[in-house]
């Protein structure tokens, strides 16, 4: 391997990469990657899931194509840059890692140094964590001056916004290409600190903490508080927007936040939501959480 300082990085543009997590996130990033002509390889822990990612990615740009959004030869030529691999060893020659997995520190750090181990030196590793400090992933890394924070929104293909997160040890060059490949992926990417929170899920966690303390007292159900709103502007409701991003995810970001906030009382996690993480209605994942989901389809009312 070779060592490099990371103080000038050649584009990222059409770079083979290595998408890690092929949950909501990780299969949108992949498909946003394939669209823009780059190889991705696609990794998942768990055996099979990955190829199911893709499937399922066949089926949702299928529809796009019968709606004459996009054409067959595209979609097939995005398909055929996604590969899905059980084995992370595989990705030795790629230049970006992006990595989606679990919203755990420990989990995401050892997965990282594990990485320094398979990939160059000189290849970039970002992370979608929405709230964890990408400082202290970085912390133990041979080269943490290559991570970075790579801050998607769900749903990837379509919402614009990238957070650059720089930890303190994130080398300008390394968020600056971070920075441009956003661009050239047609997002509007902003430079974060690595903060609590960042800059979205800082400004969002009193906005789902009075939603549920809402829920908490019974004040509204869920349907009554997406309707009020949607009927202010919004584009979704905040229960549904829960549902969408994930409620183990939602919850392991609140807590994060709260912790790396000295336990600020602005932002105690809801026993509303740890009740529903505990009960395994994570929501559209799992196909409950404030709305049942029957085979993927319009959400109802439980
Ligand atoms: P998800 O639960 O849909 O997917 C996570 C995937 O990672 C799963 O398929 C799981 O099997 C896999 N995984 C877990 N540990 C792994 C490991 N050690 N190695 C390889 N794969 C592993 O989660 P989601 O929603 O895609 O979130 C992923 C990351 O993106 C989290 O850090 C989350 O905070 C962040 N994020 C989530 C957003 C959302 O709206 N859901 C928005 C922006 C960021």
């Amino acid at each position: 391997m070779t060592t490099t300082t990371m103080t000038s990085i050649p584009p990222l543009n059409l770079a083979p990469m290595l998408v890690i997590g092929a949950g909501i996130m990780g299969a949108g990033i992949a498909q946003v990657a394939a669209q823009a002509g780059h190889p991705v390889l696609l990794h998942d822990a768990r055996e099979g899931a990955a190829i199911e990612a893709k499937a399922k990615l066949a089926k949702s740009l299928d529809t796009l194509v019968a709606k004459g959004k996009l054409t067959a030869e595209a979609v097939a030529q995005t398909l055929a840059r996604i590969t899905p691999v059980s084995a992370i060893e595989e990705a030795a020659p790629v230049r970006l890692v992006v990595e989606a997995i679990v919203e755990k520190l420990d989990v995401k750090r050892a997965l990282f140094k594990q990485l320094e181990g398979i990939v160059a030196t000189d290849c970039v590793l970002a992370t979608n964590t929405s709230s964890i400090s990408v400082t202290a992933i970085a912390n133990g890394l041979a080269h943490p001056e290559r991570l970075v924070g790579m801050h998607f929104f769900n749903p990837v293909p379509l919402m614009k916004l990238v957070e650059v997160v720089s930890g303190l040890q994130t080398a300008p060059a390394v968020a600056e290409a971070i920075f441009e490949l956003s661009k050239v992926w047609g997002k509007t990417p902003v430079h974060a600190k690595s903060t609590p929170g960042f800059i979205v899920n800082r400004i969002a966690r009193p906005y789902y903490a009075e939603t549920l303390a809402l829920l908490l007292e019974q004040a509204a159900t869920p349907a009554v508080l997406d309707a009020c709103l949607r009927a202010a502007g919004f584009r979704m409701g905040p229960c549904e927007l829960m549902d969408l991003i994930g409620h183990d995810t939602n919850f392991s970001v609140t807590q994060s936040v709260y912790e790396a906030n000295f336990y600020d009382k602005r932002f105690v996690p809801s026993l509303v939501q740890r009740e529903m993480v505990d009960g395994g209605l994570f929501g559209r994942k799992t196909g409950r959480g404030f709305y049942a989901y029957p085979n993927d389809g319009a959400a109802l009312p439980v």
